[in-house]
């Protein structure tokens, strides 16, 4: 049945934690219903989300059953709707950006997983953050996008936001008990820095030459992580790595200065805390999205999460490097839009977003992702937003002057 908002109706007596996930179709998504999977007898699926994925969403629904499930674009949820008809399905189908909204502000809903890609996660993360859910954040971009006013909206909202990305999630379990739940390193517990781990993705080893003439499919083959398309492009730039610490610097609550990224190859750290007395915390885990997601689900409980322990003594041993910023400029491109304040992670982010759609489409080669978003960084003017209305604005606008730039500017791959 296709509902629109108004007619919206819950469909639980049951006492299990309810949660929606958000961007359910997507590598998150998966592992997070695996994990929902293995605890059915705590959490019941109350909404299933997607923008396009028909096939993959039916088959989600048939299975868990949620109350809602609700796609992005309006003809596949039209689809979806007549194919859990015919299949005789209780679940109601909403349709556009509107009702992942309404569903995040629900208040039968207790846990919101935060798992769509891209800044097209902001909306339902936000209304969440004011209804005062629990957050298992994944959508990184909304963090980097609108970090103040998430962070200020949870607070107001009485929600709490654990992160998921495996480096916040990591640093959340080392920070000390006191202020992990709105930490504030460098005021007390005796935090003096944090260390985020990174694999150096795909192309660690390439020389800057040989970077010119990647192809998607390479970029794409993450040597640790299995991924979505977008961070896995991010991950190979090493712009994954600079969201993640413009991130960590609006989620702890923490000057850039004190974030330190090191690259870690075999990915068993997934990142670390100092203390001031020279202590170092680190969490390690395999790279599997499954143990920060059963972290973030349970916290501060544990729970199974069909992850293999780590045999150290087949490891052997672990390595660390400085990341190169010659080769991989993103990183600092982050720290600047960090510095520089006001939209300019937000502009950095959505020229991001349009540079990898751009590489992916195979419109403009890999080492001009980072030429596009230092053009847009430096070039676009972009007024402090003060409200969600003027973050949309910018957005829209850093998007056109990217696309704009890419039309005009950047040299055309060889076909
Ligand atoms: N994958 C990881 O290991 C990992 C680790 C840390 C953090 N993250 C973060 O988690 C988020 C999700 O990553 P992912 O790798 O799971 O991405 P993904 O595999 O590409 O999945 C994205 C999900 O978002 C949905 N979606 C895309 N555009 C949408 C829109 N405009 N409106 C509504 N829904 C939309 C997709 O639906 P369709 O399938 O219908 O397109 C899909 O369900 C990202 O912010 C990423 O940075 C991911």
């Amino acid at each position: 049945m296709l509902c629109c908002g108004s007619n919206v109706v819950a469909l639980t007596t049951s006492s299990k934690e309810s949660i929606a996930v958000f961007g359910s179709t997507g590598s998150i998504g998966t592992s997070t219903l695996d994990v929902l999977e293995r605890n059915h007898e705590r959490y019941e699926v109350a909404a299933l989300t997607a923008n396009t994925d028909v096939d993959t969403l039916f088959e989600q629904c048939l299975k868990y059953q949620p109350w809602f499930a609700a796609m992005g674009v309006p003809s596949a949820a039209a689809e979806l709707a007549r194919r859990l008809d015919q299949a005789n399905s209780v679940t109601q189908v909403l349709e556009g950006p509107d009702a992942l909204t309404q569903i995040a502000v629900n208040p039968e809903i207790a846990i919101v997983m935060a798992a769509i890609v891209g800044f097209a996660g902001l909306p339902p993360t936000l209304a969440a953050a004011q209804s005062g859910k629990r957050i298992l954040l994944a959508n990184k971009e909304s963090m980097v996008v609108a970090g103040e006013l998430l962070t200020r909206a949870a607070k107001q909202g009485g929600a709490s936001i654990v992160p998921v990305d495996s480096e916040h999630n990591a640093i959340f379990q080392c920070l000390p008990e006191s202020n992990r739940c709105s930490p504030d390193v460098g005021q007390q517990g005796g935090v003096s820095s944090l260390v985020l781990t990174a694999s150096g993705g795909p192309f660690r080893q390439l020389s800057l030459e040989q970077m010119q003439s990647v192809s998607v499919d390479e970029a794409l083959n993450h040597p640790n992580w299995s991924m979505g398309p977008k961070i896995s492009v991010d991950s190979a730039t090493m712009m994954n790595k600079g969201l993640e610490v413009i991130e960590a610097s609006y989620l702890f609550n923490i000057d850039e200065s004190l974030i330190e990224v090191v690259v870690h190859p075999e990915s068993f750290i997934h990142s670390m805390v100092r203390y001031i007395d020279g202590s170092v915390l680190a969490q390690l885990g395999q790279a599997d999205m499954r143990t920060p997601i059963a972290h973030a689900l349970a916290w501060p409980d544990r729970i199974e999460a069909g992850v293999e322990p780590i045999d150290f003594i087949r490891l052997g041993s672990m390595h660390f490097e400085a990341p190169d910023h010659v080769r991989f400029p993103c990183l600092a491109l982050a720290r600047e839009a960090l510095r520089m304040g006001d939209g300019a992670p937000g502009v950095l982010n959505a020229a991001n977003e349009i540079a990898v759609q751009e590489f992916l489409d195979g419109r403009i080669r890999f080492i001009d992702i980072a030429k596009v978003n230092s053009h847009v960084l430096q070039q676009f003017e972009a007024a402090a937003p003060e409200s969600v209305d003027d973050l949309f604005s910018m957005d829209q606008s850093a998007r056109e002057f990217a696309l704009d730039y890419i039309e005009h500017q950047a040299p055309k791959p060889v076909a």
